[in-house]
């Protein structure tokens, strides 16, 4: 039977029909059969016989098939309708056993239309149909009665009930931080909501509770944890939300080694008991460096191989131009292995795509025997001979190089690494391939602002050893910051914080905040830490980003029940919309153009 609440006899007594099901459309067996029963639902499917009409009965939690002997009672049924109907389990002629409940059918002896449905505007009986994004998105509640959303949205409840358990288990705390606070530096734009009692100022929703977290630790709960809502303003990829979620995390008294164990026993058990599994631990660690050298990125898809091999020293002592003026000019050049023979048109079409990331050519060689090439004969036998070293090269290879600076180099050949994988199946799609990426610099150069700016935010500690460079040689200092990358998706990222005032007022002078600025974005942070702080870390999973990976998808919409477009727009209730004057007014806000409409 149901477990549904009964409703008090009063309530009751109010309504035209009883609403409970005795079980659900995904429930009954062979081993019902002649019990009576009542089941509600949507009609899935009809099929007319004559004197017999046939309904698929469908609710989330399967389809039953009922048959309705006096066909006049079925008049008027409508896909979508949703239906109440009592009658006993009977055996079918011919079991389906396609669907769990295919051995038996409902012989109907009363049916209740409880709701009428007009025509729908698209199928939702069609399991092949693939929707525009925009038609999913705009009519979602009736996307989730096709089962694929339900399906992606029970598992990430399931998840979320394993990691809050796997936490509790560890002793780690619940709390819930405020949505309403002040912007905190973490890269992204703020969404800002404006105060009416104070006019001209604003909350901004967090980015990440980052700075409520290590408050905590201050106030000593040693160790916390939260799924976190987290607003962020910035353009929008298939990986990403205006609004996400985090399961956001953070401990007293640990080291990196702490959390990196903690975050890959959490992966452990949700792989295990979500997609049965079993992930092998511990997780391998690259350097940022490391990364950034051999695949152009600092979260490297290592399901496959494909490393780039850099060739400046041979490029300098070349005779190829387009080589050696890069290298002269500070950049790189970098080679890209592809283990198969591209035709022309092949290679035609890479140069195109290296092109929309701002990269002028793509050299080439291939490897027959030796390697030949256009460019060959740029380079002496001995450097090209090296060049095959490099490469690891073999015969019926293709060896491609991106000559420029060193970030329009990275970033094409990473591209370019990704989609020669695609195109050419190297990738597992079963295989799951976690890596720790560390030592990230501290800083990196905004020449916009001509000043250092923190490449996480600015409360990572750096590593100790590198403190002393930080006057010197800012750029070079590591910072003890750790993000988790699980097939080419960042899944998460956290860092040692700074407990030391000192050292945190350093690192705000690097980042030429003045002292004013200090104290009005976060001087009540840097008061809280000169009253004893302990040493602090923790890291923060980008939630949505693995339960994309757990339901094995490649959108983060899919796995959010109402999710906004690339354009951060949602299309079902035509948001972000014009509001009322009054409520401008309230605000103290006056606009000065009227909103383009949505898409
Ligand atoms: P970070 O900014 O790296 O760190 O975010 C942590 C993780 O959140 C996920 N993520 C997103 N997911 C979906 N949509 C987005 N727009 C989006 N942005 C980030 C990523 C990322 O790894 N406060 C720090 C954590 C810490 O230091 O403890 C933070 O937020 O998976």
């Amino acid at each position: 039977m149901l477990n549904c609440p009964t409703l008090p006899q009063s309530a009751k007594s109010y309504m035209k029909t009883d609403y409970h099901r005795t079980h659900t459309c995904g429930q009954l067996r062979k081993e019902d059969i002649s019990k009576t029963v009542r089941l509600s639902g949507w009609v899935h499917k009809r099929r007319d016989f004559g004197q017999l009409i046939f309904i698929d009965l469908r609710d989330r939690y399967g389809i039953t098939q009922l048959v309705f002997k006096d066909q006049t009672l079925a008049q008027g049924l409508r896909s979508e309708d949703v239906i109440t109907v009592s009658g006993s389990v009977i055996a079918r002629e011919m079991p389906n056993t396609k669907i769990d409940t295919g051995a038996i059918e409902i012989d109907v002896e009363t049916l209740d239309i409880l709701s009428k449905a007009e025509v729908t505007p698209f199928p939702l009986n069609e399991n092949n149909l693939e929707l525009q994004e925009a038609t999913s998105l705009k009519y979602r509640y009736l996307d989730m009665r096709r089962g694929k959303i339900i399906n992606n949205l029970m598992m990430r409840h399931q998840a979320m009930l394993i990691a809050r358990n796997h936490l509790d288990s560890l002793g780690f705390i619940e709390v819930t931080t405020p949505i309403l606070g002040k912007s905190t530096p973490e890269g992204a734009r703020d969404y800002l909501v404006p105060s009416r009692i104070y006019p001209g100022a604003f909350y901004a929703l967090p980015q990440s509770p980052q700075l409520f977290k290590q408050l905590l630790m201050v106030g000593g709960l040693d160790r916390y944890f939260q799924f976190a809502t987290c607003f962020r303003d910035e353009d929008l990829r298939s990986d990403r939300q205006p609004e996400f979620m985090q399961i956001d995390i953070e401990m007293s008294f640990g080291e990196p080694s702490d959390i990196m164990q903690l975050s890959e026993n959490l992966c452990k058990e949700l792989f295990s008991k979500i997609c049965g599994i079993e992930i092998t631990t511990p997780f391998s660690i690259i350097s940022h460096t490391q990364a950034m050298e051999l695949y152009g990125t600092d979260r490297p898809d290592l399901r496959f191989e494909m490393p780039l091999a850099r060739i400046d020293a041979i490029a300098r002592g070349s005779e190829f131009a387009v080589f050696k003026n890069a290298i002269e000019s500070d950049g790189c050049v970098k080679a890209l292995c592809v283990k198969s023979t591209l035709s022309r048109k092949e290679i035609e079409k890479y140069t195109a795509f290296v092109a929309s990331f701002g990269l002028k050519g793509l050299g080439w060689m291939k490897c027959e025997q030796t390697l030949t090439a256009n460019i060959a004969k740029f380079f002496t036998p001995e450097q090209l001979h090296e060049i095959q070293a490099l490469t690891k090269a073999e015969s019926g290879d293709t060896v491609l190089f991106a000559a420029a600076d060193t970030t329009t180099v990275n970033q094409a050949l990473d591209h370019l690494r990704r989609q020669i994988a695609q195109d050419k199946d190297l990738i597992d799609t079963k295989k799951l391939s976690f890596t720790w990426v560390t030592e990230f610099p501290l800083f990196a150069w905004d020449s916009d602002e001509d000043r250092l700016v923190s490449e996480h935010h600015p409360f990572t500690a750096p590593y100790a050893s590198d403190v002393g460079i930080m006057g010197t040689d800012p750029l070079k200092v590591r910072s003890n910051a750790y993000d988790l990358v699980l097939n080419g998706y960042e899944i998460a990222g956290g860092s040692q914080r700074i407990h030391d005032p000192k050292l945190q007022q350093q690192i705000f002078e690097h980042l030429k905040l003045s002292q004013e600025d200090i104290a009005q974005k976060f001087g009540f942070f840097v008061d809280a830490l000169k009253y004893g702080t302990p040493p602090h870390l923790g890291i923060a999973f980008g939630f949505d980003r693995l339960m994309m990976i757990l339901c094995q998808t490649d959108s983060i919409r899919d796995i959010i029940a109402f999710p906004k477009t690339i354009k951060a727009s949602d299309l079902m209730m035509d948001a972000p919309a014009q509001v009322q004057e009054n409520q401008l007014s309230d605000l103290h806000i006056t606009c000065k153009n009227k909103p383009n409409p949505i898409d």
